[in-house]
């Protein structure tokens, strides 16, 4: 109980954003030079020294990797003094390498905390993931329904046409028959190349993205930390994991995975109330990208706390070398 009032600090929530500041800038100097692993390494490093001067005791839960791949905030991790409440921690200090490496729109440094044991361990394998914004019914969609069907279901509950609802979804060859399915209700479809923490997003704030509905297949670490920002801004979202092999199977039952065909919701994925923070790396339809000038840097970020719906954006100006 003590620990859950501790948690309730809401200083704690400031500190969190100041983790996804920091490594917002500290990869804003590899924007666009076609270096995906120095931008993600800037992002980690400062993300790590950061989270390690907040008051918690923390557990990486969603993190870099394993730990013998992942050298820092590998899964299992200890961060934080040691002196807080205990916290699981969920992260991805650069979500879309890629597309911070390419210049391309809606990277995003993401991290999210809640009590210990409050997080899914998801292992980092591929996850079906379905979502959609706030103020549907329970279950208005489901993984059960084929592509279309979601499609016509949440049409008729925004008592629209489907040809008025989009969808977002990654570009890739396995997405080809989805890709179909949809357009043939005559909805439209936003392809992504990567960045699926924020597609999801997008779904909770329709009138300012476009985006209705999100689907398709992508990372488990990225369904968890996009259910962490749905459980802030309301919506729903469903995943499953996909195995593709032995070892992917064994991963998951070190990390507690018992059912390998359980659909999670995102209660499932994030049992109780949540801080969630997102600085926005290059520009996107929900946050800015880090503005640089000479000699100084701007960053938006979002901050959210589920417990009570608070939902800041901070514009950060700092001097810059
Ligand atoms: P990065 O790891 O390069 O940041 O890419 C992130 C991402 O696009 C996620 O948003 C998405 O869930 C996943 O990769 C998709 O995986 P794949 O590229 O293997 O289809």
């Amino acid at each position: 109980m003590t620990n859950k009032l501790e948690f309730q600090d809401r200083m704690l929530s400031l500190g969190l954003a100041r983790v996804a500041e920091q490594a917002a800038l500290a990869s804003a100097p590899m924007i666009g030079r076609g270096d995906e692993q120095a931008a993600d390494q800037a992002a980690v490093n400062a993300m790590r020294e950061q989270l390690n001067l907040l008051d918690i005791s923390g557990v990486i839960v969603i993190g870099e990797g394993e730990r013998d791949k992942a050298p820092m905030l590998y899964i299992g991790e200890s961060v934080g003094t040691g002196e807080g409440p205990g916290v699981d921690i969920a992260l991805d200090p650069l979500e879309g390498t890629t597309l911070t490496a390419k210049d391309m729109p809606n990277a995003l440094t993401v991290i999210a905390m809640g009590p210990r044991g409050s997080i899914l361990h998801a292992p980092d394998v591929y996850m079906r993931k379905l979502a959609v914004g706030p103020n549907y019914p329970t279950n208005v969609v489901s993984l059960d329904m084929t592509s279309s069907e979601r499609i016509e279901a949440l049409a008729s509950a925004k008592g629209c046409r489907t040809s008025d609802i989009t969808a977002c979804i990654l570009e890739r060859p396995r997405h080809s028959e989805m890709i179909a399915d949809v357009r043939a209700t005559g909805a439209a479809i936003r392809l992504i190349t990567d960045g699926d923490v924020a597609g999801v997003m997008h779904c909770a704030d329709a009138d300012l993205t476009g985006i209705d509905i999100y689907m398709g297949v992508g990372g488990a670490p990225e369904g968890v930390l996009a259910a962490a920002a749905l459980k802030c801004m309301g919506g729903q979202i469903f995943g499953q994991l996909l195995f593709h092999s032995d070892e992917e199977r064994k991963r998951a039952e070190q990390a507690g995975i018992k059912d390998f065909n359980r659909i999670y919701t995102l209660d499932d994925m994030i049992a109780e109330d949540v801080i969630f923070a997102a600085t926005g790396v290059t520009n996107g339809s929900l946050l800015s990208g880090i503005q640089r000038e000479p000699g100084w840097a701007t960053t938006e970020t979002l901050l959210m706390r589920s417990k009570t719906g608070s939902v800041r954006r901070i514009a950060y100006r700092t001097p810059v070398d």
